[in-house]
């Protein structure tokens, strides 16, 4: 059997500092240090702890495969401590996104945010994961479709062999939890007609159609959905492998060199513009935004992220570039034109989708006064 690598990213809002700015050094420490526990006792090769924001984000290598409890209950414990501490600090929204007490093998539908992939490794096999604060699952929609789809973005689409077949979508109907594969090429149209109700439907899975090499998979945590009423936060995460038959990494970030509109924002309500950013500048500030996006790349190599001699993980930060200043200097320019807009639509996102809403209390208070004409 060739030996499978499994690629874990687990995040959660635990609490943050000042609002829900920045994850605190303090409940980074917690998660360094169960990381490497865990490392030291085997039951991970490698790990990177991050944040986006508010979001601890835990990225953990092994090959104990998908949804292995383990893992979760590291990751969930780890999660616990952190909540714990960032309680005792009194640190903004403590636990905030762990919205069950107990748990139960496995974190999906518990709060936190989870993107896994298990592989045959090739080679070498280069690995892109992203994370984003302020925004939901259905921001991934657009460039997952750009790099896998859209011959104008992805030049192998056209002129690699190796890809020429296309790649087959999983999509996901959040509202009524169903799925379907969607073939590209050829099922082009109608991948769009679904994901681009950003709110709904959401990519979960990529593979290459040719093989069925698995190549991209996204979190579709929707907590509202989950716990029947708006709470906790989506912000997603996802992983993507990149080059040799699969779009290359410098075809996967190119949709990042134009910001464009994602929900959320400001109290989950607002469309506002996607920030591509390096993890030093991952923090949200005006109108708690504008959402910021970032992107690690790093190579698997025998069950573990490639290292230096001192058994470091070797992390690229790819948003850390001047060619993304553009795409910074739009975001800023869009937020300011929303901003301007204040809470008429479509800047404020409709009633359905925002996430806080006075609008049924306003019109119970009102409901005597409305006059039929
Ligand atoms: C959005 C987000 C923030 C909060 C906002 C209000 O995902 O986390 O924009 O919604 O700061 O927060 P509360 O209600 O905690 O005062
Ligand atoms: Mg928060
Ligand atoms: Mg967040």
């Amino acid at each position: 059997m060739p030996r499978k690598t499994t690629i874990s990213l687990i995040k959660c809002d635990v609490g943050s500092l000042a609002g829900h700015h920045v994850v605190p050094e303090p409940l980074f420490r917690i998660a360094e240090k169960n990381m490497k526990k865990a490392k030291e006792e085997g039951l991970i090769n490698s790990y990177h702890v991050f944040n986006v924001g508010d979001d601890l984000q835990l990225l953990m290598v092994h090959e104990r495969g998908e949804s292995n409890a383990e893992i979760h209950k590291l990751a969930w414990n780890t999660f616990q401590e952190a909540a714990e501490k960032a309680l005792n600090l009194k640190l903004y929204g403590a636990g905030q996104d762990l919205l069950k007490t107990a748990f139960s093998g496995n974190v999906r539908g518990m709060g936190p945010g989870v993107a896994e992939m298990e592989i045959e490794e090739r080679d070498a096999d280069p690995i892109v994961v992203f994370a984003a604060d302020k925004t939901s699952a259905g921001a991934f929609n657009l460039p997952l479709f750009r790099i896998f789809a859209d011959p104008m973005n992805t030049a192998g689409l056209v002129i690699d062999p190796n890809m020429a077949g296309g790649f087959k979508f999983e999509v996901l109907d959040t509202v009524e939890n169903k799925c379907v594969d969607l073939k590209c090429p050829e099922e082009m149209y109608e991948l769009i007609g679904l994901i681009g109700t950003v709110g709904r439907y959401v990519v979960s899975r990529v593979w290459r159609a040719r093989d069925n090499l698995l190549c991209a998979v996204g979190s579709v945590t929707k907590l509202s959905l989950i716990a029947g009423r708006y709470v906790g936060k989506d912000d997603p995460v996802l992983i993507v492998r990149a080059q040799h038959g699969l779009p290359a990494v410098g075809e996967i970030l190119v949709p990042f060199m134009h910001s464009y509109l994602v929900a959320g924002w400001m109290r989950g309500s607002h469309w506002g513009p996607l920030m591509p950013v390096g993890v030093k500048d991952a923090k949200c500030t005006v109108f708690d935004g504008p959402p910021r996006i970032v992107a690690l790349g790093f190579q698997v190599s025998n069950g573990k992220i490639s290292s230096n001699d001192e058994g470091k993980p070797m992390i690229a930060d790819l948003f850390d570039d001047p060619a993304f200043d553009m795409a910074r200097r739009e975001a800023v320019e869009y937020a300011s034109m929303l901003r301007r807009m204040g809470e008429f639509e479509p800047a404020r996102l409709s009633v359905k989708e925002m996430e806080y809403t006075t609008l049924s209390k306003i019109l119970e208070k009102l409901k005597d006064r409305f006059k039929f004409l």
